[in-house]
């Protein structure tokens, strides 16, 4: 392998020249008290860290990265912090979605604009990691990332709780009248016991696992939980790895091929992944020039079982069972024939030689896959009239008899009316009915929010229902759970078939056949379509009305058309 030498680094061309430039850039590195020694012929490694007061998820990475430029000089690099976006999905609003492409142009001009030879990305919480890897995939320079760790499990009364999903489980019992208010606030402050990403396999858990499955972090790195000392550990080892990827120059375009894609949504599947990872992981691909969309995701489901037994898929284990059962790599090991072994990752070795020797210690947690929680893949895509450009459900988190179901529509314009609808006990609705959502996707939302778990109407929760066919243009969170069909495109704010469907149509999904269609005919169809009035926009100015005129559909990845990787010529080195 030829190495590259200090005068070919990026960050030469500011630091190196005798020129009045360079003398500038050296003569403000001094200010900042650095000595030339300090900074002459080691790479410049940005860490963009998305840390910030309003993301409890990311809270360590306030002190966590000093470990990582730990890691960076004892390997001869020189540090350099750069804050990014840091997208809390508590507190953000209307939804962190909107924001994703925002962190991924962030991050990729925060790396074309300074003295970057490499990158340690560090992200976790849901839109962070897609966020930081598409930018940094579009950015091209070396990058590895470094995963925040799931939170510690929760605890309350001796019983575990689960992040997201418990928090709907309880207060449906809340709801129900079964749990009082003391004890609700004792759930409270149970449920996040520590720093760390939801610990349910959420979508966090699943983008990290993705991360590492591409081969874009260190092995086992994304299943150590955020408060274990290994993550500090493993957070040095990222600082001195990537000084090395700047001189091997192992960028994302070797690493992030077709195969390594293929790979992660294998694992995905395995996971009983997020239905989210479909959306981040087509944009992904497509900013690494890989033609990824649905189909390949419906391949896959159909060969690879759900092995991890960890919630909302599975019913007893949390994130930090999973890391003390073996990890992503010991769940890799049990996938391998279904996996590219040959793929090159950020350790400069295979995804092969990374894995070779991991085992599993409870088989109870990472099943075979003879054993599975669930026979197919997590995530299944169904097309019809009612989605011509596909949508999703996780059949491994939905009551089964919900797979085949055919039932009368109840449909809801907008989410303030359908929360008040479903609290109104007097509604007309049976278990059967179809709840259906609209105005929820990436232009009707706007920004696509997790709205897709409609609320069981109260009148069936005190009945005893508990699950029932809910369908939306929406995503929903990874640690939801239920029959929910989610992402249906095109959506029905520009006019796909879900803003033709009214109250009473009969509605027919089928699992196993991959199909979903509203029972009239289309005569019908095209006769609601013209008389169908666009509702009015949602932004007028704003980086909202640069979001409306740009976002694309959630089955091609809902990044913005002008980022996309064949957009244009590539974008220059700036001139210094
Ligand atoms: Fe940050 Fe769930 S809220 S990962
Ligand atoms: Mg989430």
């Amino acid at each position: 392998m030829t190495r590259k030498t200090p005068d070919q680094l990026r960050s030469a061309r500011w630091f190196a020249p005798d020129d009045l430039r360079a003398f500038g850039h050296r003569s403000r590195a001094m200010q900042q008290g650095y000595a030339p020694e300090e900074w002459k012929g080691r790479p410049v490694i940005a860490i963009l860290n998305t840390w910030s007061e309003a993301q409890p998820c990311h809270m360590h990475f306030k002190t966590r990265v000093d470990d990582v430029k730990r890691g960076i000089l004892m390997a001869g690099g020189f540090p350099m912090e750069l804050p990014a976006l840091s997208l809390s999905e508590s507190f953000l609003k209307p939804t962190t979605m909107l924001y994703r492409n925002m962190l991924a142009m962030d991050a990729e001009e925060l790396l074309r604009g300074h003295p970057v030879d490499g990158v340690v990305l560090m992200g976790g919480c849901d839109k962070t990691t897609p966020g930081l890897l598409l930018g940094a995939t579009s950015a091209g320079y070396p990058a590895i990332y470094l995963p925040a760790g799931p939170m510690l499990r929760g605890n309350w009364k001796g019983k575990t709780l689960g992040s997201g999903s418990d928090g709907w489980k309880y207060w449906d019992e809340r709801r129900a009248g079964n749990i009082s208010e003391k004890e609700w606030l004792e759930v409270e402050g149970g449920i996040a016991r520590s720093y760390g990403t939801c610990m349910t396999m959420g979508t966090a858990s699943t983008m990290t696992a993705i991360a590492e499955s591409i081969g874009m972090s260190l092995p086992g790195a994304s299943s150590i939980p955020a408060a274990d000392a290994g993550h500090i550990r493993m957070a040095s080892a990222c600082g001195r790895r990537i000084v090395e990827m700047v001189w091997e120059d192992l960028t994302p375009a070797k690493i992030q091929t077709r195969k390594s894609f293929e790979n992660a949504i294998t694992v995905a599947m395995a996971m009983g992944c997020s239905t989210n990872a479909i959306i981040h992981l087509i944009a992904q691909a497509r900013r690494a020039g890989q033609d990824i969309g649905l189909n390949d995701f419906e391949i896959a489901s159909r060969k690879v079982p759900v092995i991890a037994n960890v919630r909302p898929s599975g019913d007893t284990y949390l994130m930090e069972d999973f890391y003390y059962a073996g990890g992503l790599p010991g769940l890799m090991g049990r996938i391998k024939e279904h996996l590219h072994l040959d793929v090159m990752t950020v350790t400069g070795k295979t995804l092969g030689e990374n894995i070779a020797g991991a085992e599993v210690y409870n088989s109870d947690v990472i099943r075979t896959v003879d054993d599975p929680i669930y026979a197919e893949g997590a995530l299944a895509v169904l097309k019809g009239n009612l989605a011509p450009d596909g949508c999703v459900i996780k059949p491994s988190a939905c009551d089964p008899r919900f797979l085949k179901h055919t039932g009368p529509a109840l449909v809801f314009d907008d989410y303030p009316s359908m929360k008040k609808a479903v609290d109104d006990e007097s509604l007309d609705v049976t278990a059967d009915h179809v709840l259906i959502l609209r105005n929820a996707g990436p232009q009707g939302g706007p920004g696509m929010p997790e709205w897709g778990m409609l609320p069981i109407p109260k009148k069936l929760v005190k009945q005893g229902v508990r699950d029932m066919v809910r369908i939306s243009d929406a995503r929903m969170s990874g640690t939801s759970y239920g029959a929910c069909i989610l992402h249906v495109a095109p959506e029905s704010f520009i006019g796909g078939p879900l803003a033709l469907v009214q109250n009473g149509d009969m509605i027919t999904l089928d699992v196993d056949a991959r199909t979903i269609n509203l029972d009239i005919s289309d005569a019908e169809m095209e006769k609601r379509r013209a008389a169908w009035v666009a509702p009015e926009r949602n932004y007028e100015r704003g980086y909202g009305w640069m979001f409306s005129k740009h976002i694309q559909q959630a089955n091609e990845g809902c990044d913005f058309d002008f980022l996309r990787t064949d957009f244009g010529a590539p974008v220059k080195e700036p001139a210094i």
